[in-house]
């Protein structure tokens, strides 16, 4: 099964689908991105390109992604980003369900402001709401966890998402594979809900 996450940025997108690994295979655009090498010319440009909460050009993240669609059970996180990204991905692949995360803007910049990461391996925390065993240390591979560069960005990367959604979610919604979940409520609540959507026929 192939599914989706949409959502705004600190929807929770990649909460959730860590939180479906190892059944699915996690493909998230944004640590894709994040670890290409910064002393390369074009992975400084890409480096700038998320700092200041830009997207990436559609060519770029296609070709990363095309690499990685090596599993039956997939998750994409934050992909796809614009039409163009939505119909270039059913070239390569079919979408079984979309699933659209709501949250208010004002719930994300609470979110984002204690959310934590791994750099290394992506996992993400938040220091209240989802905290790792051990401060300031990722459960997974041990590394330290940081606050992203991206992290002021966020007007930016929320007006950006508000201008491409409506035709993504058009998209899916004409094809009746999109679905919504209220993402306001607790992590437990929502992934439960989540899981639900996922093994309905
Ligand atoms: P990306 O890494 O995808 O960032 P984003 O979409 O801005 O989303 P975030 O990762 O910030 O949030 P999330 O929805 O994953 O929420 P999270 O689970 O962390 O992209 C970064 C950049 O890369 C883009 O701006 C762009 O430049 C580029 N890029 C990426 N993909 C691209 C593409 N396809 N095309 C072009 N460019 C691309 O949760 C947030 C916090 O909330 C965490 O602390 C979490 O613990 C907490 N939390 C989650 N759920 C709950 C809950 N229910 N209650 C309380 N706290 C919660
Ligand atoms: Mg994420």
């Amino acid at each position: 099964m192939k599914i989706i996450l949409l959502g705004p940025p600190g929807s929770g997108k990649g909460t959730y689908a860590q939180m479906l690994e190892p059944k699915f295979k996690r493909i998230s655009t944004g640590d894709l991105l994040r670890h290409i090498n910064k002393n390369t010319k074009i992975g400084k440009e890409i480096s700038d390109i998320l700092s200041e909460g830009r997207l990436v050009p559609d060519d770029i993240v296609i070709k990363l992604i095309e690499k990685e669609i090596n599993k039956e059970n997939i998750v994409f996180d934050g992909f796809p980003r614009t039409l163009e990204q939505a119909k270039l991905l059913d070239k390569i692949t079919t979408i079984d369900k979309v699933v659209l995360l709501k949250v208010s803007d004002d719930i994300i910049i609470k979110r984002l402001a204690g959310r934590m990461q791994c750099l290394k391996c992506g996992r993400v925390y938040h220091i209240k709401n989802n905290p790792p065993k051990k401060k300031g240390i990722c459960d997974n591979c041990f590394s330290i966890l940081h606050r992203r560069e991206d992290e002021n960005a966020i007007k930016k990367r929320l007006k950006i998402y508000n201008k491409n959604i409506k035709q993504i979610y058009d998209y899916y919604n004409k094809k009746e594979i999109l679905y919504e979940i209220d993402a306001e409520r607790t992590i437990k609540e929502i992934f439960k809900d989540l899981e639900k959507l996922l093994n309905e026929k």
